[in-house]
């Protein structure tokens, strides 16, 4: 029978910067478990990624850092596929969007749209920079907020308070590239009509894949029923896939155009011979695993694009995420709130596991959620030493104290021993569901459901005890805890692949992970760690034969009595309070560095100006010089002072809310600005006639106003 076929692919992440576990708990932890645990099933898995390495953001980075695009992408490409590799994340290959293969790819797959007329062009008025004579990305045009203020926003986007934008609504626009103030320009564009794929989209999401996600579901719903719009795909800007056209000069593709289609471009890379049965054969199942930002691009229009060209299988299933957010904080690359993955791996080194572990335990598959250290070392010390590593411990360690590193004859069974033999099938029927629903962290429970059956196994039957009067028995207790062992090899494998390689190397026993794809192809050029491929995928070669195959699981002769099994390792150790102080004085410095530049921010943050006042309003308003001759707190109040002052026509009292700011003995004898014709009030039962002027600033700081030299007082102001 043909092996089932399955294309895995992961959002190619913006060489723009490392992957911080965010990325790795929404997109590659998980695709990762899938696609070893098909290959454990022994079907045929590909499994693609790369660099997205074009776009507007990896331009302004290399402006601002004072390098070319292909400098930042160089740079992150490589951070970024070196943490996949160490992370145990075996991609079949790591390309990037600046190779050859997809340059070519992507520019012959716009040709054969625009060929075969499924592209309309419109002609639309583009921001354009009159002295660098060039268009300006949204982004690129900086201005303030007209919701907040900021004097910071950018034409798609305010940073501050989060509002999407449009360059027309920023105040005071200027191009961030000469400083100059933006103006119009016609360009025209190519654009794929959504509008023309709605009820083909419609039939084939909303009807025919009701089984996806129900975050993935609802999305495509509500785009859908608000009506597609035709979508541009292609942009003014000099860093990307040349538009194949002619007269289309300074254009290029759009990226988010070109990003997917690098899915193609890096099989064709890996697979130069044998890559269209992997996109073309309707026997090839294709899942997308993406983060929640990415459905719109991968079920709504990525699809229409393969099916304007044709020829081309549609995705199966597209198991997106929802966001991880870091110490109950949204994480964030621009505010650098964020564990990155390779300075993880520098601060623990081997402890690849222990992240993947907690990452898909908290993973964020229904909503939102939270990763915290200390999270992290209660789940790595209750769980990974103290329930899966503690039992494997101890079944190893006295199957060499009693038994000379063999495994015993198993003999009778009795009932303790049945119902832990009998929770084992139950369980990887669970896991089973659980993986092929995407549903990993429940999967995970179960794998380490196993663990616990085993561990609570051992703790009853007590086998160190047992062997003292009836070694025998003790032979079947150990027997039994080394098939749980077995059974654990195989159900961490997708999960924590390293510790499941040091339990193999325990048991003498090898792994069959899957084929090397590229055997029979040319040499092909950039794979994921050279040469390494076809190890990666067989597993460590077992020594005597034995080799682990997903159907084994649970089943109570994995292990033939009189196999050899190794020395025991340890397979997971302790997280000790000082690793977990240190990350957390790092978030707090952090921390600390957002709280002082909001504070900055907010107080230098301009609040827009007021509706329009007449000269008239204005003329009702008496503003006079006066000083204060006396002040005093107004008892019970922490912000009201009561000031006796002299207007140059009275003395009066008026009471202020200044007492944050000035201490009574501040105010005595200052000349001050006065609202001298403010309608009395009473305020603590002190009657205040008028208003002290103070200048607040956006962070709340107040201070009183001044004349330039003294002046007599009642000088009138205006
Ligand atoms: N770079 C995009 C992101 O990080 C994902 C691109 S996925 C692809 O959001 F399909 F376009 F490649
Ligand atoms: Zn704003």
């Amino acid at each position: 029978m043909e092996k089932k076929r399955t294309l895995v692919t992961c959002a190619l992440p913006y060489a723009n910067g490392p992957v911080h576990i965010g990325h790795l708990a929404g997109v590659y932890v998980p695709a990762d478990i899938y696609v070893r645990y098909l290959r454990l099933r022994g079907e045929d898995v590909l499994f693609i990624c790369g660099s997205d390495e074009h776009g507007v953001p990896i331009t302004i980075k290399a402006r601002e850092q004072g390098c070319t695009p292909q400098d930042i992408v160089d740079k992150y490409h490589g951070i970024i596929k070196d943490s996949f590799g160490r992370l145990g994340i075996n991609f079949d290959i790591y390309s990037r969007t600046t190779s050859k293969v997809h340059e070519k790819n992507a520019s012959d797959f716009f040709r054969k749209l625009y060929d075969d007329g499924a592209f309309i062009t419109r002609e639309s008025e583009q921001y354009y920079d009159p002295e660098a004579k060039t268009f300006l990305a949204d982004r690129y045009i900086a201005g303030t907020c007209p919701r907040c203020g900021n004097p910071g926003a950018y034409g798609d986007q305010c940073e501050k308070c989060g509002s999407t934008l449009s360059p027309e609504e920023l105040i005071d626009p200027h191009s961030r590239l000469s400083g100059a103030t933006p103006v119009k320009k016609k360009t025209t564009h190519w654009y794929l009509p959504l509008d023309k794929y709605e009820k083909w989209l419609s039939e084939w999401i909303l009807d025919g894949h009701k089984e996806w996600k129900t975050n993935v579901y609802g999305q495509c719903k509500s785009w859908i029923d608000g009506g597609l719009q035709p979508r541009a795909v292609s942009r003014d800007l000099d860093w990307g896939v040349p538009v194949p056209v002619e007269g289309a000069e300074g254009k290029v593709l759009y990226v988010w155009f070109d990003a997917p289609i690098g899915y193609i471009s890096n099989t064709q890379e890996l697979l130069p011979q044998s890559w269209e049965k992997w996109w073309k054969d309707a026997d090839t199942s294709l899942i997308h695993f993406i983060g929640k930002d990415n459905i719109v691009f991968h079920c709504i229009v990525f699809p229409s694009m393969l099916k304007a060209h044709g020829g081309y299988i549609l995705p199966q299933n597209v198991p997106a995420n929802e966001f991880l957010n870091l110490e109950g904080d949204k994480i964030s690359t621009s505010r650098g709130w964020a564990v990155w993955a390779h300075e993880y791996l520098a601060d623990f080194p081997g402890k690849e596991d222990v992240m993947r572990y907690v990452l898909t335990a908290n993973a964020p598959e229904t909503k939102d959620n939270d990763f915290s250290w200390k999270d992290f070392q209660q789940r790595n010390n209750s769980e990974l030493v103290a329930i899966f590593g503690n039992f494997v411990n101890r079944a190893v360690v006295l199957t060499h104290k009693y038994f000379g590193g063999v495994v015993p004859a198993c003999g009778p069974l009795q009932e303790i021993d049945r119902e832990a033999l009998a929770a084992l099938p139950e369980l990887r029927a669970s896991m089973e569901a659980n993986l092929s629903a995407f549903r990993f962290r429940e999967a995970l429970k179960d794998a380490m459901g196993i663990a616990r059956v085993g561990n609570k196994y051992i703790s009853d039957t007590e086998p160190w005890k047992v062997a003292k009067t009836d070694l025998e028995r003790a032979g079947t207790i150990l027997n039994i805890s080394l098939q749980i062992c077995a059974s654990l090899a195989l159900a961490f494998e997708p999960f924590t692949p390293f510790a499941a390689e040091r339990l193999r190397e325990m048991l003498k026993v090898g792994v069959d992970a899957g084929t090397d794809h590229r055997s029979g192809e040319a040499e092909t050029v950039n794979t994921f760690r050279e040469g390494e491929a076809a190890a990666l995928h067989t597993g460590a070669a077992p020594s005597e034969g034995l080799v682990l195959r997903w159907d084994l699981l649970g089943r109570a002769d994995i292990l033939p009595a009189g196999h050899a099994i190794g020395e025991a390792k340890l397979l997971f150790e302790k997280v000790e309070d000082e690793a977990i102080q240190k990350q957390l004085d790092r978030l707090e410095a952090i921390r600390k560095q957002l709280e002082a530049a909001k504070k900055a921010e907010e107080a230098a943050r301009v609040t827009p100006q007021k509706a329009e006042c007449s000269f008239e309003d204005f003329e009702k308003m008496d503003i006079r010089t006066a000083t204060v001759l006396e002040a005093e707190r107004v008892p019970k109040t922490d912000k009201l002072l009561k000031l006796t002052i002299d207007t140059g026509m009275d003395r009066r009292t008026i009471v202020s809310g200044i007492a944050e700011f000035y201490t009574p003995e501040q105010m005595l004898g200052k000349q001050i600005c006065i609202l001298a014709n403010l309608a009395p009030r009473v305020i603590r039962g002190i009657e205040s006639k008028g208003m002290i002027l103070m200048a607040r600033q956006n962070d709340g700081k107040m201070r009183f106003l001044t004349p330039q030299e003294v002046l007599s007082n009642g000088a009138q102001i205006g």
